[in-house]
C-alpha cells in the first residue's frame, strides 16, 4: 500500500513568474508584462522583467532539477515567447528555448508536463478583447496546434489550463491580477464560456499528435469535514461542490461539471440576463472532451460541519502569505474530487510560502516547510490507501519566484533564489522531498 510504484513525483513552475527575458529575441508582451508595471498593483513595484532569469540559466536550473532526483518537471510555455501577436507568425528564438529546455529534461530522465496557459494572455490578444472576444478559442487552438506541432515528439503529458478560478476571478473581477478588470458578472459568464471552449478545441488539437495524457487544472480550496461524523462529511461534499452567482468564478464545480460532465451548474441555465452568452449543445459536446486526469493545486481548506463554517481557533498556524496550514485538504479535496468526477487526480501544486533567509552556515534551514509537506503528503497518502485514484504530486515550486501581486514577498521555493547575485541555494526542505521520492513516500 502506499503510493502507486509508477507515481509521478514533480516540481512545478509557470513562466511569467521565473523565466524574465520579458522583451529579448523577439518575445512580444503579455497582460503580466503590462499589468506589473502599472504603478501600485504589484509589491514593492516589482515585475518579472528578470524574475529568476530562468531563460538565461536554464542549464544551470536543470541541473538542480536532477540533484533533485525530480521524476517530472511541470512548467508553462509563454505563449507570446512562441507567438509574440497571439496569433500568426512564430518566434523562432522562443521555440528554441523550449526545445532547449525539454531535450535538458528528456537528457536528464525528467519527464516534461507542460501547462499552456498559466495566466500571461499575449497583448496583442488582450487588445482586441481577450478571453471576452468570441475568437478567442480559435486563438488558443492555433497555439495548441504549434504546440503538438513542435513538441508533441518529446511531451506526453499537458495541462491546458491553470487555474481559471484565479485568472479570471482575480484578473476579471476583482481586479488583483493583470488585466485588472471589474467586469460585470455576465461578461465573466462570456468569459468563462469561451475560456471553457478554448480548452475542448485545444484537447481535440492535442490528440492530433502522439498519445499523450491532457489535464484541466483547478486552484481548489476543498471543504474539509470538520469531523468524521457522517452529518459532517455530507455538509462539506454539498459545500465543495456548490457554485451560485455570487462566487462562481472562484468555484470549482463551474469549471470542473462543464468539463467533465458537459453540463454547467443548473443555476447558469436559469440566469436571465440580455448579455447573457449563448451556451450551444455543441459548445458542451466540445467542452467535455474526455480529459484524462483532474489537476488540483491544493494549498488550503476550510472546515466544514452539518452547521456550517467552522470559524478559526485563535492562533490557527499560517504560511508567510497567510494561508491556513489544514493538511487534511490533501484528503478531503482529492477524495471528494474522485469520487464526483471519477477521474484520476494530479496534484499539481502545493507547497508553503515562509520568511526564508541564508544562514550564517550559508545553508537555508527552513524546518517549517518541511514540516508542512510532511503533514500535507502524509494526508494524500491516507488518500491513495483508501481507495482515491492520485497519479502524481508537483511541489509548488522548484524555485522561490515572482508571486503575482506579492512580487518577490513570498518564497515558495524548494530552492533559495538571491536575486540581486541570481545565485541559488538548495533548501533543506528539497532534501525531505528528495527523499520522499527516493523511497516513494514509504517514511510518510
Ligand atoms: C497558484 C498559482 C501559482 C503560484 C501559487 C502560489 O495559485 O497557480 O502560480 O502563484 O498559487
Amino acid at each position: 500500500m502506499g503510493f502507486k510504484t509508477d507515481f509521478v513525483w514533480g516540481a512545478a513552475s509557470a513562466a511569467y513568474q521565473i523565466e524574465g527575458a520579458a522583451f529579448e529575441d523577439g518575445k512580444g508582451s503579455n497582460i503580466w508584462d503590462s499589468f506589473s508595471h502599472i504603478p501600485g498593483t504589484v509589491y514593492g513595484g516589482h515585475n518579472g522583467d528578470i524574475a529568476c532569469d530562468h531563460y538565461h540559466r536554464l542549464e544551470e536550473d536543470l541541473d538542480t532539477m536532477a540533484a533533485l532526483e525530480i521524476k517530472s518537471y511541470r512548467f508553462s510555455v509563454s505563449w507570446a515567447r512562441v507567438i509574440p501577436g497571439g496569433i500568426g507568425a512564430v518566434n523562432e528564438k522562443g521555440i528554441a528555448f523550449y526545445d532547449r529546455l525539454i531535450n535538458g529534461l528528456v537528457k536528464r530522465g525528467i519527464k516534461p508536463c507542460m501547462t499552456l496557459y498559466h495566466w500571461d494572455l499575449p497583448y496583442a490578444l488582450h487588445i482586441r478583447g481577450g478571453w471576452l472576444n468570441p475568437d478567442s478559442p480559435e486563438w488558443f487552438a492555433e497555439y495548441a496546434r504549434l504546440i503538438r506541432e513542435r513538441f508533441g515528439d518529446r511531451v506526453h503529458d499537458f495541462i491546458t489550463f491553470n487555474e481559471p478560478q484565479v485568472f479570471v476571478g482575480c484578473g476579471y473581477y476583482n481586479g488583483e491580477h493583470a488585466p485588472g478588470y471589474k467586469l460585470p458578472k455576465w461578461e465573466l459568464l462570456r468569459i468563462g464560456h469561451n475560456v471553457l471552449k478554448a480548452h475542448g478545441l485545444a484537447v481535440k488539437e492535442l490528440r492530433r499528435g502522439e498519445p499523450c495524457r491532457i489535464g484541466f487544472t483547478g486552484a481548489s480550496c476543498p471543504a474539509v469535514p470538520a469531523t468524521e461524523k457522517n452529518e459532517d462529511i455530507e455538509a462539506a461534499r454539498k459545500n465543495y461542490f456548490e457554485s451560485d452567482y455570487d462566487a462562481f468564478a472562484f468555484s470549482d464545480a463551474y469549471w470542473f461539471d462543464p468539463v467533465i460532465t458537459g453540463k454547467y451548474p443548473e443555476w447558469v441555465y436559469n440566469y436571465e440576463s440580455h448579455f447573457k452568452p449563448e451556451i450551444t449543445d455543441d459548445d458542451m459536446e466540445l467542452i467535455s472532451q474526455p480529459i484524462d486526469f483532474i489537476g488540483l493545486n491544493i494549498y488550503q481548506g476550510k472546515y466544514i460541519s452539518a452547521q456550517g463554517l467552522v470559524g478559526e481557533t485563535p492562533g490557527t498556524p499560517r504560511t508567510s502569505i497567510g494561508w491556513p496550514i489544514t493538511p487534511q485538504a490533501l484528503y478531503w479535496g482529492p477524495r471528494f474530487m474522485f469520487e464526483r468526477y471519477g477521474k484520476p487526480i494530479i496534484i499539481t501544486e502545493n507547497g508553503m510560502s515562509c520568511h526564508d533567509a541564508v544562514s550564517l552556515d550559508g545553508k537555508v534551514h527552513d524546518p517549517n516547510r518541511t514540516d508542512y509537506l510532511h503533514r500535507y503528503l502524509s494526508e494524500l497518502k491516507r488518500a491513495a490507501e483508501s481507495g482515491t485514484e492520485i497519479d502524481g504530486y508537483y511541489v509548488w515550486s522548484l524555485t522561490d519566484n515572482f508571486e503575482w501581486a506579492k512580487g518577490y514577498s513570498e518564497r515558495f521555493g524548494l530552492v533559495y533564489v538571491d536575486y540581486a547575485a541570481q545565485r541559488r541555494v538548495i533548501k533543506d526542505s528539497a532534501e525531505f522531498i528528495k527523499n520522499v521520492i527516493s523511497t516513494n513516500g514509504k517514511d510518510l
